[in-house]
């Protein structure tokens, strides 16, 4: 853990969802037209654009991935003016390639931005995560429970029955199990295709989103995004890094991360206070999609600050040439 040190998140904020707009927005023509790659470059350089037009020192820490593989918001690659604050940035330009390509829902922006040195660099492995909305006591459920001890738990907490909690999951082959014990305690089952920080966000909102709890593997860098958005709106998230073979082990070595087992709960993912942007490019349960209208675009961004616990939505439009 660094010192805390003095960051103006309130003046950058801003900035933030400037950068998460344009890179929905340049994302908005590739809605729907079955070309992930192509909706995920446009929403990167974009955000490259607008990031770079930031007053700041910035490092990206959790991107596109390693140098050699992502020619632009790579993993360490400087961005915004060089002049201001240190820090630290996490983004995916585009979380759910595959649900905009096939216009599905709760296709994200998304970046987050923190004093240097604070958010976790999470290598590009998976991690099984487990995350929860705020509220309820510190570890009332844990990584180390198995899926049916979490509903239990959480069921008691909230002095109800499981069959009163809804759980989401990444739908994939390797989550069958899991599935099959959730669905035996008799808790309902919200099955995503893809977007495990939507997923997580949702925990947040259970009341509107009718989610209460998160379990699964997905990407580990986006198990640091959405630990960033539930250090602003409140919740619990843990994360364990998984490893498939020498090569993601190598990864982690990379990254820093000398203990593999380690189970890291949401402070240890963002040590500090941290800022968060998100705009809808498909409709979904958080956010609207982006309106494309003849005359101008419109978006819907989530933007927050975890030192105030402020939680803003914003509508932007803007004219089409
Ligand atoms: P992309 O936007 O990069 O396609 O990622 C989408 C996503 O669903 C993430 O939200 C999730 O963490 C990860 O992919 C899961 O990985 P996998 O598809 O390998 O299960």
């Amino acid at each position: 853990m660094v010192d805390a040190v003095e960051f103006h998140d309130r003046m950058l904020s801003l900035g933030l969802a400037r950068v998460s707009e344009a890179a929905a927005m340049a994302s908005a023509k590739l809605v729907g037209r079955g070309d992930e790659k192509a909706a995920d470059q446009a929403a990167v350089n974009a955000m490259r654009e607008q990031l770079n037009m930031l007053d700041i020192q910035g490092v990206v820490v959790i991107g596109e991935g390693e140098r050699d593989e992502a020619p632009m918001l790579y993993i360490g690659e400087e961005v915004g003016s060089g002049d201001g604050p240190a820090v630290d940035i996490a983004l995916d330009p585009l979380e759910g390639t595959t649900l905009t390509a096939k216009d599905m829902p709760n296709a994200l922006t998304v970046i987050a931005m923190a004093p240097r040195g604070t958010l976790l660099h999470a290598p590009d492995v998976y991690m099984d995560k487990l995350a929860i909305g705020p509220g309820f006591a510190k570890d009332v459920v844990s990584l180390d429970m198995s899926p049916a001890e979490r509903i239990k738990a959480l069921a008691k907490a909230r002095k109800c029955h499981p069959n009163d909690i809804t759980v989401c999951i990444l739908e994939r082959p390797r989550h069958e199990a899991m599935i099959e014990e959730v669905r035996a305690t008799g808790a309902a089952i919200r099955l995503i295709t893809d977007g495990d920080v939507a997923g997580v966000i949702h925990c947040a909102e259970a009341e509107q989103t009718g989610i209460d709890m998160y379990m699964g593997s997905g990407g580990a860098p986006e198990g640091v995004l959405a630990a960033a958005a539930l250090k602003c709106m409140g919740g619990q998230i843990w994360g364990r890094l998984m490893f498939r073979n020498d090569d993601e082990r190598g990864r982690a070595k990379k990254a820093g991360i000398t203990d593999l087992n380690r189970i890291y709960a949401l402070d240890d993912l963002v040590t500090q206070d941290v800022i968060f942007a998100a705009t809808g490019v498909t409709d979904g349960s958080i956010l609207a999609g982006i309106r494309r209208e003849p005359t101008y675009l419109e978006t819907e961004t989530i933007l927050m600050r975890s030192k105030t616990g402020s939680v803003r939505r914003m509508q932007y439009r803007n004219p089409t040439s």
